[in-house]
């Protein structure tokens, strides 16, 4: 009779193909630089009326440059932070398999938002742009999470339940808490979401998309 090898004796007969890669890291640990970039971004909104009138419409609770100063990458009062967020974008898109000179990696929009307690950001993708991310000026261990949404869950049209534990193949969802110094990148086409923020203390970001674009066309 055949010698046959049991399942359970080679952990490694399973492995992932096609994983999305989502960057977590921490940007920085200096206390007084975020501070002085929660001032930035509080200034930019209070520049801004127009702003915050779209955003009572849009963005409720909360404020987002988005729709109104959506290019704080120009702005030399955020030259330090668009330096570090091109070098861990560029980190992450040669990780992906991206050449990153011709034509370079490079911010489309940059811009602030401040998440106060009730705002809640609904289930999107970031369109025409290859990495999308924000970077954490002000948060805390109960500040809203953003989560991702697995991008094959369209596929799954079989779903006999009866499973017996989380996995990496069976996650649905994927989800981040923000901390203070964190930045956060994913490509621009995973769905993801940010939860409704119960945290009296307004949460701060800097969010942005990269793309692979020319310097004059941006
Ligand atoms: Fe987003």
């Amino acid at each position: 009779m055949a010698k046959f090898v049991t399942p359970e004796n080679n952990k490694k007969a399973v492995f992932p193909v096609f994983p999305v890669p989502i960057y977590i890291n921490r940007l920085t640990d200096d206390r007084e630089f975020n501070q002085e970039l929660v001032q930035k971004v509080e200034t930019l909104r209070n520049s801004d009326p127009e702003g915050v009138e779209i955003c009572k419409k849009e963005y409720r609770n909360g404020y987002t440059s988005f729709f109104s100063l959506n290019q704080i990458q120009k702005d030399a009062e955020f030259s330090e932070i668009t330096e570090q967020i091109l070098r861990h974008g560029r980190f992450f898109a040669q990780t992906m398999g991206f050449s990153t000179e011709n034509p370079p990696l490079n911010l489309t929009t940059m811009f602030g938002t401040i998440t106060s307690k009730g705002c809640h950001h609904e289930l999107h993708r970031h369109r025409n742009s290859l990495i999308s991310g924000t970077y954490y000026v002000s948060a805390n261990k109960t500040s809203s999470r953003i989560s991702f949404l697995d991008p094959k869950a369209g596929f799954r049209m079989h779903e006999p339940g009866g499973q017996t534990g989380q996995t990496i193949f069976s996650n649905l969802e994927f989800s981040v808490q923000p901390q203070s110094g964190l930045i956060v990148m994913f490509p621009s086409f995973l769905e993801h979401r940010v939860e409704m923020q119960q945290n009296d203390i307004p949460r701060v970001g800097i969010t942005f998309n990269l793309d692979l674009i020319r310097d004059e066309d941006c």
